[in-house]
């Protein structure tokens, strides 16, 4: 039987061929970008250029020099959180979050004295609570909100923009966390006024791992402190940093091989159309979902709203330990998920399943088949008629 992979929620598999190619391509006959006159040098110039008009159109953002390319989501993400915040300036993340929010905000409450508070979710239906926000807003004056686009666990999409529109609405700077819904679901950077969007290029996007990106509303970019200062190619001349971007956030050579597979991931997407692909995966959560329902020994975690499903559904199975019926799917059904905490702590806690050592989690991504979707299924089916 063949390896049916429902891990795309961390990283996506498998990749179109285009994406391949392009990386071997490169590393077969690429240079460095911005550091010589040579016909390589501009090649791979013109790559980088290329790469962030592809993300800007991708995530509805006017600038495309103002989309910074990253090694993911979680660099894309301390740019802004380690970039921005000092001392007593006050946070609203939420409990959806993940890790790679988290941590940084609690680093910086112990080293900079900043404050953070969590936004709570409905249980029922995934979503954020909005009036809480409001609340939170009126009563401590902050300096950013972030929020979490879709959850890497429940697979819940949040409705972003109206999030926003509270935050701006209190004089706070908003910063989307996109790894989860980038490549499929509407992002509307610069039309939902958000001030910074971070992006994995690795995920809905089916780029390498190690790509990602940020993107900065441009009058933003200057409230940001650049966390690694080095050699940009540009104004080499001046031992400053360069004040604008992208040079301002990216110093040292790209991740060019990663970009150039990035690049064609995002032309695959484009061709294909993010709303055929959401369309798609929305069917597949669904069916998921529904078939998992149907299965007595299945605990859902992943509420009932298939339209604001974004590919990831959690669930666990009466009496048996989620990582060892991760080992069971994949030694016995040739099924590769996830078990555990996904990097989300929190969100396990505010379902009360920590101590349960966390969910098991099927992604389908933008290369699963509706036969793959049918077969998982199936096999849940079997190993839960099996247990005691
Ligand atoms: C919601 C969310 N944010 C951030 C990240 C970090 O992304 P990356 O792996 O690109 O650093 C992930 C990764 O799974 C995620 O699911």
């Amino acid at each position: 039987m063949d390896l049916i992979y429902l891990d795309n929620a961390a990283t996506s598999f498998p990749r179109p061929d285009c994406v391949a190619d392009a990386v071997s391509d490169w590393v077969r006959s690429g240079a460095a970008a911005g550091r010589g006159t040579h016909q390589g040098a501009a090649a791979a110039n013109e790559l980088l250029r290329s790469c962030r008009t592809e993300i800007a159109a991708l995530a509805g953002a006017e600038s495309a020099q103002h989309v910074v390319l990253t090694s993911g989501c979680t660099e894309s993400l301390n740019i802004v959180i380690q970039g921005l915040l000092q001392q007593g300036d006050h946070v609203i993340a939420s409990r959806l979050d993940h890790n790679s929010v988290l941590r940084p905000l609690q680093h910086l409450q112990q080293s900079r004295n900043i404050t953070f508070e969590l936004l709570d979710f409905d249980p029922l239906n995934g979503l954020l609570d909005i009036q809480q926000l409001q609340l939170l807003l009126e009563r401590t004056p902050t300096r950013l909100v972030v929020l979490n686009h879709g959850s890497n666990v429940l697979g819940t999409v949040q409705p972003v923009a109206e999030l926003a529109r509270v935050a701006q609405q209190a004089g706070a700077l908003t910063l989307v966390d996109a790894a989860q819904t980038a490549g499929h679901e509407e992002l509307n950077f610069t039309t939902a006024s958000f001030d910074f969007m971070a992006l994995a290029g690795h995920k809905g996007i089916p780029g390498p791992l190690g790509t990602g990106a940020l993107c900065i509303r441009p009058d933003c970019e200057q409230l940001l402190q650049p966390l690694i200062l080095g050699g940009t190619g540009t104004e080499s001349e001046s031992l400053l940093q360069p004040l604008q971007c992208p040079a301002r956030f990216e110093s040292g050579n790209r991740n060019i091989p990663g970009i150039a597979g990035l690049l064609a991931a995002a032309e695959w997407i484009r061709e294909q159309t993010p709303a055929v692909l959401r369309s798609r995966l929305q069917q597949h959560s669904a069916e998921l979902w529904q078939g998992l329902r149907a299965i007595a020994g299945v605990q859902l975690l992943t509420p009932d709203t298939p339209e604001n499903f974004c590919g990831a559904i959690a669930f666990q199975l009466k009496g048996l330990d989620c990582h060892d019926a991760a080992v069971i799917l994949e030694q016995e059904f040739q099924i590769q998920c996830r078990a555990g905490l996904h990097c989300a702590p929190l969100l396990h806690v505010a379902l009360g399943l920590q101590e349960r050592s966390g969910s098991l989690r099927f992604s389908p991504g933008p290369m699963t088949t509706s036969t793959e979707i049918q077969l998982a299924v199936k096999a849940v089916a079997e190993l839960s008629e099996n247990l005691p």
